[in-house]
């Protein structure tokens, strides 16, 4: 049964502090770690991209699903098809109009794609009556991009790989919400809004098919995951940032071990690295630590106390007009 035939929602971007990176099922984006992210929410100021997806779902009645992205008519690409023919795997649902706006550089990492599958799921059940339960929603959006899982929640979220080999167990979850460290501060760097040279999917499966430390890395998450849990649910800033920070620069290193290497790090992202480095440097113990996605783009996370430190640093690198400021989010929202 349907509730209504039109329906809006949106959803932010989330960024990983323990990163998703190699997949044991390329088709259902099922993983080989646990990763854990803060999902974002960026403050918004007139004319000034604000890091989330908006997409409106309409049910036509008849004939094909159309996909709009900003207002341009596109192919609906594998990835698309595999989340809709899930839905309507576990729902009856007709044929949409799927119209999604992108308020960020896409594929830029900046996990344009989390922010997009995630708002697509959350219109699509707002259509649906029973709605999909929180694990059927999860697998609905990790099968369009694995990282989509963890932009459904709020706060800090944890996406188990979990082992059924149908992926029925690989779901991410709320570890401690939003207010739980309401003082903790991303600084969005955008270096670049060009696309990325080796696309995430064909980058990690280069990484698990070549690297000899990915072993490693795989051995090592569990432990660091278990141990930036304490440290998040303690809010020991110091050991936080350490773990963060070493896993960005591991996944960095696993990349640059692949084989043709990828590099998505620039000279500007090595340069906010020795910053942050020499920030911490002081008696006072770590004020700043950054993480990296599959692209040069910094987040550098903070407490709200030395943001205005963090961020002097950070405008002597990067003009002030290129760094954005978030907080933690509380996930997806329908508008209407
Ligand atoms: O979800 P994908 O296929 O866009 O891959 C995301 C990979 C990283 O962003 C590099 C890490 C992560 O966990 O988000």
């Amino acid at each position: 049964m349907l509730k209504r035939t039109v329906a809006t929602a949106e959803a932010p971007v989330n960024i990983a502090l323990i990163k998703y990176w190699g997949k044991r099922d390329q088709y259902l984006n099922l993983p080989t770690n646990s990763s854990l992210s803060i999902t974002l929410d960026s403050e918004e100021a007139p004319g000034v991209a604000v890091l989330k997806t908006r997409t409106t779902v309409t049910l036509v009645g008849s004939g094909e699903d159309a996909f709009f992205l900003n207002e341009r008519k596109c192919d609906l690409g594998g990835r698309l098809l595999r989340v809709l023919a899930y839905i309507r795997s576990v729902r009856t649902l007709g044929p949409l109009r799927i119209e999604s706006v992108n308020y960020f550089p896409t594929s830029a990492g900046l996990a344009s794609s989390a922010a997009a599958y995630a708002a697509l799921v959350t219109a699509i059940n707002a259509l649906l009556e029973p709605p999909l339960s929180a694990q059927e929603k999860s697998v609905a959006a990790r099968l369009g991009s694995g990282s989509a899982c963890r932009s459904l929640h709020e706060g800090f979220v944890q996406w188990e790989m979990g082992s059924d080999v149908g992926g029925f167990d690989s779901v991410s979850t709320t570890l401690f919400g939003a207010e739980h460290w309401s003082e903790l501060r991303c600084l969005v760097v955008i270096l670049s809004d060009r696309p990325k040279e080796v696309p995430s999917a064909e980058g990690m499966q280069r990484t698990v098919m070549t690297s000899t430390l990915y072993p490693m890395r795989l051995k090592a998450v569990p432990c660091r995951l278990a141990e930036l849990t304490r440290a998040i649910g303690a809010r020991d800033f110091g050991a936080f940032a350490e773990l963060v920070m070493r896993d960005s620069n591991q996944f960095h290193a696993v990349c640059l071990d692949s084989f043709p290497p990828i590099s998505y790090l620039t000279d500007r992202s090595h340069e906010i690295i020795r910053a942050v480095h020499a920030l911490n440097g002081g008696a006072c113990g770590a004020i700043a630590a950054y993480t990296f996605d599959a692209g040069p783009n910094a987040f550098v996370l903070c407490e709200r106390q030395n943001l205005g430190r963090v961020e002097a640093i950070l405008k002597s690198i990067a003009p002030a007009s290129s760094i954005l400021q978030c907080r933690l989010g509380k996930g997806p929202r329908v508008m209407q």
